[in-house]
């Protein structure tokens, strides 16, 4: 069995969180392959909302096995707030979830050093989530960072606290300040509740799970437009949010790989600063916003919204090899008398559909517009009957992205999903 592979295909929040928790019963296995607690996943049952941001989103069903993977980046802050907040009772979480000893930790200092650079950039900020996500990922890359495996160092006391002093000697630079120990005894709080779990080399548990046939869900975080590659540089994540991060983030081969699910939104949202050709600063803005509750599931912040984007779509389709879309959050577009999707961008005057890579080019979408639809959806289960142009303006997107829309989402409940 391949292993399929779920990510965002925006700027994040496109409802991942649902949608893995929806598909879980089809997988024995769901495997977070990056970012960390600058996530928000939120999924729905029995009128009951979690938010989850480190620990995968199969964690509800009581017969798989969830795993964080190297790519991740953990804060035993954040681990043990979330495990508690769960539900069900840590002996029996300890069962159905496995952390990677290659996963490098945040430390309180890197949430510090987050705040510090932000607030020195002024009005340049990126509008991080200020989770330390960047200052951890940047000791990994530069191999000074502490991993999971590394708590069950007899010197791993030592090993903090000489890290901190580096961080705290980086810190003198910054006229900034800071409370360390307030976040220091929730760290180590975490750190007693992190050895409570099995932590592991989780690329062999991968490799034996896969090869004796079980079923792996690879779960991504943010959007591809966040991506630090192939997103709106410097107004990105630290991380490969793309599909070929879960290669990087699980130690799983390229030929084990089958579906690529991509999720977007049936419009579109942005958290943080950075580009967005479609935003709509405008009454229509404030209408999705309000709509959609668009705030965000970690941070609280208002999303920034606008019209549906193809050529960032299209984009994604070619950087993860999308092989089914999942449109999201149909059910926000009922009561709009017409739709704007922008099919290319006007660029210095020309039309083009590739995505500048200067940050600052004046982009000007270019719209089409689709008949909207009055009727409340979210009771519907059923494809067929779907008002006539709301399958119109998924098939718009079928024909202009060449891939299949195979789920679209019509609430944030489980129940509220229809499958093609
Ligand atoms: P994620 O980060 O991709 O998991 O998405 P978030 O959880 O940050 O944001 C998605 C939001 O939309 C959450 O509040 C979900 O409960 C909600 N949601 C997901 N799918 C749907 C949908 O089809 N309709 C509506 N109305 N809300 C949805
Ligand atoms: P999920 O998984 C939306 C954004 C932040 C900021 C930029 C960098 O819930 O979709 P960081 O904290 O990584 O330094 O922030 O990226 N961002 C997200 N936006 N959803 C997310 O995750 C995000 N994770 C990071 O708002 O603009
Ligand atoms: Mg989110």
């Amino acid at each position: 069995m391949k292993i399929d592979i779920l990510l965002g295909l925006q700027w994040g929040d496109e409802g991942k969180g649902k949608i893995v928790d929806v598909l879980s019963p089809e997988y024995d296995v769901i495997a977070r392959f990056q970012g960390g607690p600058n996530a928000g996943h939120s999924l729905e049952f029995n009128n009951v909302k979690h938010v989850l941001h480190l620990i995968p989103s199969g964690i509800f069903h009581r017969d798989k096995l969830n795993i964080i993977g190297n790519g991740v980046v953990l804060d035993p802050a954040v681990f043990k707030k979330e495990i508690e907040e769960l539900g069900p009772p840590v002996e029996e979480l300890i069962k159905r979830l496995v952390i990677s000893t290659r996963a490098n930790l945040i430390l309180p200092t890197h949430r510090i050093l987050d705040a510090a650079y932000e607030h020195q950039k002024g009005c340049l900020k990126i509008g991080s989530t200020l989770k330390g996500i960047g200052p951890a990922y940047t000791d990994k890359a530069s191999r000074n960072g502490l991993r999971v495996g590394d708590i069950n160092h007899l010197n791993f006391q030592e090993l903090y606290k000489e890290h901190t002093e580096n961080h705290l000697l980086i810190l003198k630079n910054y006229n900034f300040a800071f409370d360390l120990k307030e976040y220091e005894r929730g760290w180590f709080e975490g750190i007693e509740l992190l050895r409570k779990f099995r932590t592991e080399n989780t690329e062999y548990l991968l490799h034996n799970l896969y090869s004796g046939g079980k079923k792996i869900l690879a779960e991504g975080a943010q959007g591809t437009m966040l991506d630090v590659d192939f997103g709106s540089y410097p107004f990105v994540t630290s991380s490969n949010t793309i599909s070929a991060g879960a290669c990087t983030g699980l130690g799983i081969s390229p030929k084990t790989i089958g579906e690529v699910f991509g999720i977007f939104k049936a419009y579109c949202t942005r958290v943080g600063s950075g580009p967005f050709p479609t935003e709509l600063n405008d009454e229509t803005g404030e209408l999705l916003r309000k709509k959609g509750c668009e705030f965000g599931a970690t941070t609280g912040r208002p999303r920034r919204c606008g019209w549906l984007d193809l050529p960032v779509l299209r984009y994604a389709n070619i950087v993860n090899g999308t092989t089914k879309l999942f449109m999201m959050k149909s059910d926000i577009l009922s009561g709009f008398k017409t739709l704007k999707v922008c099919t290319s961008y006007k660029v210095g005057g020309r039309i083009q559909d590739e995505i500048p890579f200067d940050n600052n080019a004046k982009i000007e979408p270019v719209y089409e517009e689709l008949p909207g639809w009055e009727e409340d959806i979210s009771g519907v289960r059923d494809y067929d009957r779907l008002p006539e142009n709301l399958r119109g303006y998924i098939e718009f997107i079928e024909i202009q992205t060449g891939v299949p829309v195979s789920i679209v989402s019509v609430g944030p409940d489980r129940k509220a999903t229809i499958f093609r």
